[in-house]
């Protein structure tokens, strides 16, 4: 592995949890260990550290009947230790949607698990980091929405699904980065209003030859970091030394990262597709996009990969660690329980079954 990533969150120490015995913990150590594929970084004594948590969690999460999902960008600790289930924001709005129990706690940023709330209103749904954000969610507003709407009125308005349920419920359709493209040339007329990521609109408009996409300012914080010109500097030293380079990059990236890249997708599309060549033989992989999709390849592939370049960390995904999971089952404070109100939640899920029927 060539690549940069960030170093393994250790516990903070301010929970505690029952006394599991050393046969417990050292039997759970080497399950997550196993499970995450990086030895050096996740090594046996953190993994130590870690399993009393783990434990406790998956022994909470059995007693109550609580369903844990997980996006791909949370910490391989909570990936491969207590999470039911992980993907993009897709797959997850529905794994939301379906699941029979009647509390899911939702690892992530709050605009997720929000859409938890939208898609099944008659869950609990618990969020153990309320102040975790995101940067194109918190960059627009539904009064932002009420105003492109004004101005151009009659025209259909698609929001990412980063974004809040209040905007949510002020737009025609949602799409996310795994169906933009798909749903939107599904719509009626020849002019869209797209929110709020400005790059992902600019490669809809290149998509949508025959459309007008009126598109927000908005971006990712973490993709906007990556360049073509990076890019192809990495590239350029790979040829030098003979590496057959695949190029991987999430569509929040600009339009020139995009040109220079052999694959484009949703993070669990860009996991899939690198184990899928993986097990043709490719072994070099650049991943443009969080660290979290870096994580999973490596837990996921059999073989023996070389990550190229330097993945970025979200704050926000990252800020969620397995003791606010612990907490917010054992005891969830008002603020991690997420509550909308009834029309927003009644609006916004128009918008989210619009997406779920355009994708049939
Ligand atoms: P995915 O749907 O690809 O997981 O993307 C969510 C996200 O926020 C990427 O930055």
């Amino acid at each position: 592995m060539v690549i940069e990533m960030p170093e393994a969150p250790l516990p903070r120490g301010k929970i505690e949890t029952p006394a599991y015995s050393g046969s417990e913990i050292e039997e759970e150590a080497l399950r997550l260990q196993e499970a995450i594929k990086q030895p050096m970084r996740w090594d046996l004594e953190l993994c130590r550290a870690l399993a009393p948590l783990t434990l406790e969690i998956n022994r909470l999460k059995r007693e109550q009947g609580v369903f844990l999902i997980a996006h791909s960008y949370q910490t391989p600790d909570i990936v491969y230790g207590v999470a039911d289930s992980v993907a993009d924001s897709y797959s997850l709005s529905k794994d939301a949607r379906d699941a029979p129990q009647q509390t899911i706690l939702f690892s992530s940023v709050r605009f997720m698990a929000e859409t938890a709330k939208i898609v099944s209103p008659h869950k609990t749904v618990l969020h153990p980091s309320p102040e975790a954000g995101c940067s194109l969610s918190d960059g627009i507003s539904a009064q932002d929405v009420i105003d492109l709407k004004e101005a151009h009125p009659g025209v259909p308005v698609v929001c990412y699904i980063n974004t809040s349920a209040a905007v949510k419920a002020e737009c025609d359709v949602c799409v996310t980065s795994s169906n933009y493209i798909k749903i939107c040339e599904r719509l009626p007329g020849d002019r869209l209003i797209f929110v709020p990521d400005r790059f992902m609109g600019k490669h809809l408009q290149t998509a949508l030859s025959d459309k007008e996409v009126l598109v927000y300012g908005g971006e990712c914080e973490v993709h906007a970091n990556f360049t073509g010109e990076k890019i192809r500097t990495w590239r350029n030293s790979m040829d030098d030394h003979g590496v057959d380079l695949v190029v991987m990059s999430h569509p929040e990236c600009d339009a020139d990262v995009l040109e220079e890249s052999d694959v484009v997708g949703s993070s669990e599309i860009l996991k899939d597709e690198a184990l899928r060549m993986a097990s043709k033989g490719q072994r070099d992989f650049m991943l443009v996009t969080e660290c979290g999709t870096a994580d999973r390849v490596l837990a996921e592939s059999d073989e023996d990969l070389n990550l190229i370049g330097a993945c970025v960390m979200c704050r926000h995904m990252k800020s969620t660690q397995l003791e606010d999971i612990l907490q917010a089952l054992r005891d969830p404070r008002a603020d991690q329980v997420i509550e909308l109100d009834a029309d927003v939640i009644e609006s916004a899920r128009m918008c989210l079954d619009e997406m779920f029927r355009l994708m049939d």
